[in-house]
């Protein structure tokens, strides 16, 4: 992949000033550079008030073909994953290129079986195990539409997500292994399908040694139905727009949506995205430690490195088990040249100790990164320093699930390397920030709204079954632009340094709540009247979760009914989403027009009552002296 190489700061500049002078010219030279089975007639066609945007119209492809018959060329015996178990005394697979085409090829036979075609959505809600990945590859292969479910999530929040896009096929496992814990993954999925008429067949494969219950004509283990598969199967002809996949995220209002990335825009940007980023050689191995449930797990653990022939890294455990020194054990074992992972598992594994890092032989390590929120100076001069061995560059990455790929980094060993800066766009990308009023902010050192301004290949394209949910939400703030709900500085060189959402939405260790979903979990609880939630710094979380909760009366118990609150949250949504503190109070700071003041609870949440500003304008401003007496 020649083209999509940047080595230096001036092909960075070059590749830069190309797509500002020709976008089309720019990607087309790049995806020139895949295997189609029929080429485009147009590189892009965009209405951003429209919220519509086509790559490649008229190609046809099959993303797989460029994973598997590409690699099997060039690199069939090769790794393409290592996957390391969550017990450390258990061995790790290596799956080479040739061995994952027999692997996916086998479970999309086993998928045509139970009846899947084309277009239709399968559900997978499995551990880190390698049948995740040839769940999502065997889907592509015969054009079925994945939509991963993060195997965190409540039975209620998976039903949700089902429903909402109809899947025909749950994929799952008898159970899951998560450090000292085990999870009883199946009887989730039982408890979620008993209200998902949709689903018409289970397939289960073996995680544990749990004893599960098969429901006749609906559940099916996996291996025995591979084993019978044939190793072969032709990949189904995509269009470029054809959906790949689902994924489900969280907003500021209303429930998850599910963002829809499409076949070629999203190849196309992974692959070029993950090259230059990391810096990626051949015969690299590279590891990032996301959930596969995540956008990072699907492009930088699957798609990006897997279309780039590389050997990527599959962790089925935890940072913290048996040790907090898991993760560079795992580095040195399998001399990883690149680490991928979160600030919120820096910050803890920081939190305990140098002397694990220290232990271990970390040599190997050429770039490392972090992605999902932002990377406070300490963790990152730490991490620079024990992980980094003072020497390896850090690539910041900004990016989001529905922009399907890295929109902000420095790359490598290039730089920029800036503490706590994301640094440029990558070629291609063209970000600005904009005043609250919708004005472009040209000068430097500012701060500002950060939007993408111009189409790139791997962004939303809807969401799934409401195109208007995805109008309003992304393109309506600031017409012609892709508004991405954050804010930023730039810096006097053009660095960006991503400070965080300015919308109803937190991020807690890397994972993105809306409010509003906790509340509704909240008010479940039938002694609830309302609740408000706001996230609050955290030391290692980044942001925790502040719930202000009104009672329909003074409760006997109030650790009681703030465990059940917490309870009706970790059913809702699951465990992930618990709040951190909770705070019964007599009524909440609301406008005239009945509109809760978040600003007022986000400032007592922070510890910061006696800085509120004007409140002269809420209905009841006497509510908030009450509440900010009895602030936790
Ligand atoms: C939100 C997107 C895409 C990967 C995982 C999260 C925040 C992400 C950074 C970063 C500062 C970051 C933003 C963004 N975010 N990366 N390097 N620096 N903030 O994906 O769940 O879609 O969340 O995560 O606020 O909007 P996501």
């Amino acid at each position: 992949m020649k083209k999509l190489a940047i080595k230096s700061e001036a092909d960075y500049q070059k590749a830069y000033k190309k797509s500002e002078k020709d976008l089309e010219k720019f990607w087309s030279d790049i995806a020139s550079e895949f295997h189609w089975k029929k080429p485009w007639k147009k590189v892009v066609e965009s209405n951003f008030k429209q919220a519509k945007t086509t790559w490649f119209k008229g190609a046809k492809l099959n993303i797989t073909e460029n994973i598997l018959e590409a690699n099997l060329e060039k690199r069939a015996d090769q790794t393409a994953i290592i996957w390391e178990p969550n017990d450390p005394t258990e061995k790790p697979k290596h799956i080479s290129y040739k061995k994952l085409y027999s692997k996916v090829c086998k479970m999309a036979n086993v998928l045509k079986e139970l009846g899947v075609e084309k277009g239709d959505r399968v559900c997978l809600y499995m551990p880190m195990i390698p049948e995740l990945t040839y769940a999502v590859l065997a889907c592509a292969r015969i054009g079925a539409v994945h939509s991963v479910v993060f195997a965190g999530f409540s039975a209620q929040a998976l039903a949700d997500r089902i429903n909402d896009a109809e899947c025909k096929v749950v994929i799952t496992s008898d159970g899951l292994r998560r450090g000292a814990k085990e999870v009883a993954l199946k009887e989730i999925v039982d408890q979620a399908l008993e209200d998902c008429p949709s689903v018409q067949s289970v397939l289960i494969a073996k995680a544990t040694n749990k004893n599960i219950v098969l429901i006749e004509d609906r559940d099916y283990w996996l291996a025995p139905l591979m084993k019978e598969a044939d190793k072969h199967c032709p990949a189904e002809t995509m269009d470029a727009e054809d959906l790949l996949f689902i994924l489900y995220t969280s907003g500021s209002t209303g429930k998850p949506k599910g963002v829809v990335h499409t076949c070629a825009g999203y190849m196309v940007y992974t692959a070029y995205s993950f090259l230059n980023v990391f810096q990626y050689e051949p015969g690299d191995i590279y590891w990032c430690t996301a959930d596969i449930g995540w956008i990072t797990g699907h492009s930088y653990i699957i798609y990006g490195p897997l279309l780039c022939g590389a050997t990527s890294i599959m962790f089925e455990g935890v940072p913290t088990w048996p040790d907090a020194g898991r993760f560079w054990e795992i580095c040195e074992k399998h001399k990883v040249n690149q680490f991928y992972t979160a600030p919120t598992a820096i910050r803890a594994l920081m939190a305990c100790g140098n002397e694990w890092p220290k232990k271990y032989k970390l040599k190997k390590l050429k770039v490392i990164g972090t992605v999902g929120e932002p990377i406070n100076e300490e963790a990152w001069d730490w991490y620079h320093k024990y992980i980094g061995n003072g020497k390896c560059p850090i690539v910041d990455t900004w990016w989001q699930t529905e922009t399907g790929g890295i929109m902000l980094s420095s790359l490598g060993k290039i730089g920029p390397q800036k503490p706590s800066f994301a640094g440029r766009p990558l070629p291609g990308i063209f970000p600005q920030l904009l005043d609250k009023n919708g004005k472009v902010i040209k000068e430097n050192n500012q701060e500002g709204l950060l939007v993408i301004s111009k189409p790139w290949p791997s962004m939303i394209r809807t969401t799934y079954g409401n195109h208007k949910r995805c109008k309003e939400t992304y393109f309506s703030t600031f017409v012609g632009h892709y508004f991405t709900g954050d804010g930023a500085k730039r810096d006097h060189d053009g660095h960006y340094r991503v400070i965080g959402r300015v919308d109803d939405v937190i991020n807690v260790s890397g994972h993105r709540f809306g409010t509003a979903e906790i509340e509704d979990a909240i008010d479940q609880h039938q002694q609830v009247i309302e609740a408000a939630v706001v996230g609050y710094p955290h030391d290692i979380k980044g942001q925790g979760i502040y719930a202000y909760v009104i009672l329909n009366a003074t409760p006997e118990d109030e650790q009681t009914v703030k465990q059940q609150i917490v309870e009706q949250v970790v059913a809702g949504i699951g465990p992930i989403a618990k709040p951190d503190k909770i705070q019964f109070v007599r009524g909440l700071p609301k406008t005239r027009s009945g509109k809760i003041m978040r600003r007022i609870l986000r400032k007592i949440a922070e510890g910061k009552g006696n800085e509120l500003g004007d409140t002269s304008t809420l209905l009841d401003p006497s509510v908030v002296e009450s509440i900010k007496q009895g602030a936790l």
